[in-house]
């Protein structure tokens, strides 16, 4: 039986992939999005994709009036909570409107959903929330700590959520801690459409290739890997969308309580690595440099993704080949985002 979902942040690049698969396992959904950081062509080309329409309320996760409006409106049985900032270098300057959009914007969103009955949640953390771990493949007892900001929004999130579970036992929160996701739906008509210069690696990639980029720099050549470079667990954006499905259907087994899991592929990844898979996909060389460290890069970051086999019934099944493939089939056709 479709239930109907409520997605935050659904216009978003990971919302929008997670909009598709819902859709397609016959849920309905109701999108709140404020557009900050993302554009409603997303929302068009997911009704195409899906061949089926989805509501679009446009407001902040922190308008508890807005929100009202749509709990009364909708019978929602649970939310996906995607919206927020994460931008590492801008949370480090303006730390405020992090704690305000991340943190605040939350626990009114809490509040509405408890003044709705509604207390199946599913939220966007981060591996970030590990900071620099000290194993690595890291799992989910590992010591949490976060190194910005940003960071600091999801681990204090998670920690607000862990209260909530505490103190009323008909919460059941999936915290689910994405390791790198890039990639893009295989129709090619949404993906990542990053504002200004991206600060993630694959995105900087793909403007290389379609020109919008002279080259691009890897952030140091020292690091104790195999080739010097850092290493991360790159995940394709729907198998992660499908972490979500599976995070919901496995609510009733999970019960109360806030439950953190990791969602990566458990497989690490070096920036060169990466650098000659996308070249593979794009069919000519990527003009690289390497340059001097990134200040804040842990060397080496990758998951113990056993417990999501556990507990979701879930495994990322897309190789680095076609997360890069995808990615460029995208980019590819949308130099310029959403804008083409
Ligand atoms: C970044 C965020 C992290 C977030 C994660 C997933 C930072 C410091 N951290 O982590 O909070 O959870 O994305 O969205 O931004 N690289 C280059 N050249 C570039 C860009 C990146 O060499 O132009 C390297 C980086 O040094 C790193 C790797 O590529 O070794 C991946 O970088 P990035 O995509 O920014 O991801 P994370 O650093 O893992």
């Amino acid at each position: 039986m479709g239930k109907t979902i409520l997605v935050t942040g659904g216009a978003g690049y990971i919302g929008s992939h997670t909009v598709v698969e819902l859709l397609a396992a016959g849920h309905d959904v109701v999108i709140v999005d404020d557009l900050v950081n993302s554009s409603s062509a997303s929302i068009d080309a997911v009704r195409a994709i899906a061949g089926r329409d989805v509501a679009f309320v446009e407001a902040g996760v922190g308008d508890a009036a807005a929100l009202d409006e749509v709990f009364a409106a909708w019978p929602i049985e649970a939310v996906i909570h995607f919206a927020g900032l994460k931008a590492v270098g801008e949370s480090v300057e303006q730390p405020l409107r992090y704690y305000r959009r991340n943190l605040a914007a939350t626990s009114v969103l809490l509040e509405a959903m408890d003044r709705h009955q509604v207390r199946d949640l599913v939220f966007s953390s981060s591996c970030t929330v590990y900071g620099d771990p000290a194993v690595v493949p890291v799992d989910e007892t590992a010591p949490i700590g976060a190194v910005n900001p940003y960071g600091r929004t999801k681990l204090f999130i998670e920690e607000m959520c862990r209260d909530v579970a505490f103190a009323d036992p008909r919460w059941r929160l999936v915290l689910l801690r994405y390791f790198n996701p890039v990639g893009a739906h295989a129709s090619g008509r949404i993906g990542e459409d990053p504002r200004g210069i991206p600060n993630n690696l694959l995105p900087f990639i793909m403007q290389v290739a379609v020109g919008r980029r002279h080259e691009l720099q890897v952030f140091g050549g020292d690091y104790p890997t195999r080739d010097g470079t850092c290493i991360r667990d790159y995940i394709h954006v729907v198998d992660l969308a499908q972490g979500h499905l599976a995070a919901l259907d496995s609510m009733d087994m999970l019960g109360a309580g806030a439950h953190a899991v990791n969602l990566g592929t458990g497989q690490g990844t070096t920036v060169l690595e990466m650098v000659a898979a996308a070249a593979e996909a794009v069919g000519r060389p990527i003009p690289f440099a390497v340059v001097g460290r990134r200040p804040g890069d842990a060397a080496e970051v990758y998951a113990d993704a056993t417990l999501a086999a556990d507990v979701l019934g879930w495994t990322a099944t897309r190789s680095v080949a076609e997360m890069c493939a995808d990615h460029w089939a995208w980019q590819r056709t949308h130099p310029n985002g959403f804008a083409d």
